[in-house]
């Protein structure tokens, strides 16, 4: 059961005399004695994508390990990983560190973690270092000092986790901080997270375990029950590439696929009907996405609903790219649906924007730790 959170945080007005986020950043690097590297991770299901400040994206590959069996010892990360999905003998062991937005594998998240700042050589930049997660709404309290504990171990010195579907609002080019509702829709890899956001936080959210990876289980049970085929998830996944549209178009032709006869267990080259394969989606796990916005729209404050009614919705994540969908929820919601520029960077360009708001947060633990220590002596 996903669930529903409430933020009944006080707007914050920022007065004349304030400090901005430059003067904060001056500040705080009078009170740290080493410039801090900022790091952003977007951990995702299906991708993980890993930006470090004065380098860059320096990772963006799929989330998924190749292990020998018999050691433990890694073989593949990311794509070469990835490229084995369902191509595996029983010497190689693949791993998935996150099922549908939850961490299910800790020491395989810790391994991918290493490996990434290993290979780049930057394994220092740990020390010291300022790290934001960026981890789907439903991860739990539990599983999020799992992660913190996991990125202290590797040196960080501060660790911050926040909401994707906040960081996609953000990487959108959405003014979070101002007391205006934007609503959210991030279509990933292993979940859907909704979230109705204003005034720098969510308001409302959910996060619900359907998205792109059940998008192709759907795929690969259709041809399996309507072909008699049976096709390995990256076909499916595939299929889903090449479908043109989630509405009947006419240039449109058959969808050729690889698969195993069921009833030869012969390899087969056959073509699919796009139709059959909207069809999949369309009847229960695309309304199941309407359904889980439709049921956030009911509990949005009144206020911020009329903000969305001229907003409309934001679509980020992978599962924006698919094609007709932004014409399918606006068919639905009646609502203007606007796809991020990159679905698939959104959130940790938001991450990257979010920099300065973790310094202010960094600097007021400094001083928070500084008035301790000053209270005890
Ligand atoms: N052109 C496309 N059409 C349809 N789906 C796509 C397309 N490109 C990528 N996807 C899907 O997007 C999903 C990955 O999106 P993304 O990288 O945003 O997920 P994630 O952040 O790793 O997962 P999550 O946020 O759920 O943990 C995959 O399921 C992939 O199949
Ligand atoms: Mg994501």
């Amino acid at each position: 059961m996903s669930k529903k959170n409430t933020n009944t945080r006080a707007v914050k007005v920022q007065q004349k005399n304030e400090p901005t986020a430059n003067d904060t950043i001056q500040k705080m690097n009078t009170i740290v004695s080493k410039q801090p590297t900022f790091i952003a991770v977007d951990l995702g299901t299906a991708n993980t994508i890993v930006y470090v400040s004065s380098h860059g994206i320096i990772f963006n590959e799929p989330t998924i390990l190749a292990y020998a069996t018999k050691t433990g010892e890694i073989l593949y990360v990311g794509k070469k990983a990835y490229k084995m999905v369902g191509k595996t003998h029983d010497k190689i062991t693949l791993v998935r560190p996150l099922e549908a937005g939850v961490i299910s594998d800790l020491e395989a998240t810790q391994d991918l973690l290493e490996y990434i700042f290993n290979k780049y050589k930057i394994n220092d930049l740990w020390e010291n270092s300022i790290v934001l997660i960026a981890a789907p709404s439903g991860v739990t309290e539990l599983e999020q000092q799992a992660l913190r504990e996991i990125t202290y171990k590797l040196g960080a010195k501060f660790v911050f986790i926040e909401p994707e579907a906040k960081m996609a609002a953000l990487g959108a080019g959405i003014n979070i901080f101002r007391p205006k509702g934007s609503l959210i829709v991030d279509i990933g890899g292993g979940t859907t997270d909704i979230a109705v956001i204003a005034a720098g936080d969510i308001v409302v959210s959910d996060s619900i375990k359907i998205a792109g990876m059940i998008f192709d289980e759907e795929i690969q049970k259709m041809v399996r029950t309507k072909y008699n085929v049976m096709i390995g998830l990256l076909t499916s996944e595939k299929i889903k590439f090449s479908l043109v549209s989630l509405f009947t178009t006419e240039q449109e032709s058959r969808i050729g696929a690889y698969g195993r006869d069921v009833a030869t267990g012969l390899p087969k080259v056959f073509g699919i009907d796009p139709e059959d394969v909207r069809r999949a989606l369309k009847e229960d796990v695309i309304p199941r996405v309407v359904h889980a916005i439709n049921e956030l729209l009911e509990v949005t404050p009144p206020e911020l609903s009329a903000d969305i009614k001229q907003s409309g919705i934001i679509l980020s994540g992978g599962g924006a790219l698919f094609r007709g969908i932004d014409t399918y929820l606006e068919s639905i919601f009646k609502l203007p649906v606007q796809i991020v520029s990159n679905p698939l960077l959104g959130v940790i360009e938001g991450a990257k924007l979010y920099e300065k708001e973790i310094i202010k947060n960094v600097l007021k633990e400094e001083e928070k730790s500084a008035s301790m220590a000053e209270n005890m002596q």
